[in-house]
């Protein structure tokens, strides 16, 4: 049997990884500023990661959620505690995709509305309601698009304000728009929106499936403003690789058995990959260590030639350059040796390891700039 081929592939087979670096099968070295897509969080092969997930493996790895699951409720406190949330109640899943649409369900039981509010460039997943919500026709089916999701310009106050009215359901909104170019939400933009959800019985949804746990130097991106969402969705790096996502949600929601539901979701070995991630991300002060090197990396890519603009928030950056960011990543990974990623056709998207260190930056400085600098002068 074949593979369903849907992915683009370099040709690189990465065999061992550990902190920010991966080796490929013919032992080459690579800096990974990519992360797996966001997803590596505290390091590859972390000791601690590695050692919770093995023990957890020799005890038990999964039992239904028919049964007691205290490591769920272990996760669910540490979660709490650590993201400033300890109100908020915990449903686990398996992706971000399963995250927003369980949200948007959620949104939908809770005020028995369907009207959606999303924005242009936004991105919450593959699975039907999520990509209904999602700025991308090229990968909705048929079946997908649907008249309840309403696309209004990202940012955009007056736009917010003229769709608003009792027929909302909900907003959902990325606290830093990820595929469609690293674009911050505004925080007049999210309080706007809160302050419309409570004037007119609409919930709030703030996707931080990419741009949630840590990586923009607070724990979730909207920390860094006033504004509290009703439901915050999770993944990527809540398991370091584990896949696990999670749906936090403001006490006002009540549960009725039966509303959601999972087979996977919340399993012994998710769960101990997600204590992992915390335990490590408190105990090297992770999400500090993603606001200040963020802004070194930041403050010196800003002004190099062949840079337009870079956007982005703690290690969650986007770096707009003139030349197709096509021929600055192939040469960053085939010259340099060093992952990137990209959003669109002129950003460089950087979405690595919350302990990058600032000689790993400086690594990718040197890199970086001799590539644009002979880009710019034509060699
Ligand atoms: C903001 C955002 N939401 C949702 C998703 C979907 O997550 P998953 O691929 O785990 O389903 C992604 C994935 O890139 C994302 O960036």
């Amino acid at each position: 049997m074949d593979l369903f081929n849907v992915y683009p592939l370099y040709d690189i087979e990465p065999v061992k990884a550990q902190g920010s670096y991966v080796w490929d099968a013919t032992g080459q070295k690579y800096l990974d500023l990519y992360g797996g897509h966001a997803v590596i969080s505290i390091g590859h092969t972390h000791p601690h990661y590695v050692q919770k997930l093995t023990e957890q493996l020799n005890k038990i790895g999964f039992y239904s959620n028919s049964v007691q699951i205290p490591i769920q409720t272990e996760l669910a406190e540490k979660l709490g505690k650590l993201s400033g949330y300890e109100d908020y109640h915990l449903f686990l899943i398996n992706s971000g995709a399963e995250a927003n649409e369980n949200a948007l369900k959620l949104a939908s039981f809770y005020n028995g509305r369907k009207k959606i509010i999303a924005f242009k460039k936004s991105f919450h997943g593959r699975t039907a309601g999520a990509v209904a919500a999602t700025d991308n026709p090229a990968i909705a089916a048929p079946i997908n698009p649907t008249d309840h999701v309403h696309f209004i310009p990202f940012n955009d106050i007056e736009a917010l304000e003229n769709v608003m009215n009792e027929e909302v359901c909900a907003i959902i909104v990325e606290g830093i728009q990820g595929v469609g170019g690293i674009n911050v939400t505004s925080g007049e933009f999210l309080q706007k929106a809160r302050e419309l959800c409570d004037k007119f019985g609409s919930v709030l949804i703030v996707d931080s499936v990419q741009c949630g746990y840590g990586r923009s130097g607070k724990f979730f991106s909207h920390q860094h403003y006033d504004v509290q969402p009703d439901l915050i969705t999770t993944a990527k790096g809540m398991g370091n690789g584990f896949p696990i996502g999670g749906l936090l949600i403001h006490p006002k929601f009540k549960a009725i058995h039966g509303m959601l539901g999972t087979t996977f979701g919340g399993n012994h070995l998710a769960c101990a990959a997600g204590i992992a991630v915390l335990d490590v991300m408190k105990q090297e002060n992770l999400v500090e260590n993603a606001a200040v090197v963020g802004n070194y990396l930041m403050d010196n890519v800003k002004g190099l030639p062949g840079v337009k603009e870079v956007r982005g928030r703690g290690l969650m950056i986007g770096i707009e350059t003139e030349e197709p960011v096509e021929v600055v990543r192939k040469k960053l990974l085939f010259e340099h040796h060093i992952f990137t990623g990209y959003a669109g056709k002129h950003t460089l998207r950087l979405l690595p390891s919350l302990a990058l260190t600032k000689t790993e930056v400086d690594i990718f400085l040197e890199a970086f700039s001799k590539i644009v600098k002979a880009e710019n002068v034509g060699v």
